[in-house]
């Protein structure tokens, strides 16, 4: 079930990645409509992660491509925005909250320039969005896990960009923190950004998006979420472990979701 977008703002085409002859990936087909709130699920070593930084060519594809807006990523490199995953970060590295935000402003300047005030204005705001405001000269190694997440959102949201990939932004993070994240998302959703995010619980992730891809190596399924979340798609994209999700595959069976505006 592979569903094709309209105006897309990504489109990967028949992309594999190989870790060691190893494919992590296998010919993965997709497309993401503009304006979009979009999942990504599927188990634990499903290529979730790798998909994510091929897109944003951090590794290397051994075939297949992906277009942005219709173009490549080098050409509208400063319309997107990468959140990686918690995991993958050296968070030792010394440097302020403050530091940390303001390195999303870099790619909208040129290298000569200097940050402005407008720009840490910019990072202060992101910085509230998160509710990090009070931390600003905090070392980023002296924060929580899920405090840190929450730089990091902030870090992508200075880029203003019109594309953000972020991968498990909701990990280990509080209740409320992830209602916050959410309904940042979902502002962002209703001024046309175009959202992807690696999304780990399947029950929130059918409230959460729009469009949901399922991925296991191959990719399973991808469409609006009310074509592709079945008890046979959800069977196959986490194929023994099924058992555990019945109870969701009977839920998206009776579709009483409810489904957010
Ligand atoms: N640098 C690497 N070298 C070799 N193999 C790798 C490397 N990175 C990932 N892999 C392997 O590629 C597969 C996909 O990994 P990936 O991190 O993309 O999965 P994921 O879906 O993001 O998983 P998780 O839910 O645990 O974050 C896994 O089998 C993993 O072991
Ligand atoms: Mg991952």
């Amino acid at each position: 079930m592979i569903l094709q977008a309209d105006n897309p703002a990504v489109e990967v085409h028949d992309l594999t990645v190989m870790y060691n002859k190893k494919p992590a990936l296998w010919s993965v087909d997709f497309s993401i409509p503009g304006g979009t709130l979009a999942g990504i699920v599927g188990p634990n070593g499903a290529g979730k992660s790798t998909l994510i930084k091929a897109m944003m060519q951090l590794i290397p594809a051994s075939s297949g491509y992906v277009k942005l807006f219709n173009q490549s990523l080098d050409s509208v490199r400063n319309r997107v925005s990468y959140v990686p995953q918690r995991e993958s970060v050296d968070w030792d590295f010394p440097a302020s909250v403050m530091d940390v935000v303001l390195m999303g402003r870099y790619g909208k300047r040129s290298l000569l320039s200097r940050l402005t005030k407008a720009d840490r204005q910019i990072a202060l705001d992101s910085l509230k969005k998160v509710g990090m405001e009070a931390y600003t000269g905090r070392q980023i190694s002296q924060l929580s896990g899920g405090q840190q997440q929450r730089v990091f959102i902030a870090r992508s949201l200075a880029q203003e960009a019109d594309l953000y990939f972020m991968d498990e932004p909701f990990a280990g993070v509080d209740a409320t923190t992830e209602k916050a994240i959410l309904d940042l998302l979902l502002t962002m959703r209703k001024e046309g950004k175009t959202i992807l995010v690696v999304h780990h619980d399947l029950q929130s992730a059918k409230s959460y998006f729009d469009w949901v891809i399922m991925l296991n190596t191959r990719l399973v399924a991808a469409g609006p979420k009310e074509d592709v979340f079945t008890p046979e798609l959800l069977g196959e994209t986490y194929g023994g472990k099924l058992p555990l999700l019945m109870n969701v595959g009977e839920l998206a069976a009776r579709k009483d979701f409810p489904v957010r505006e």
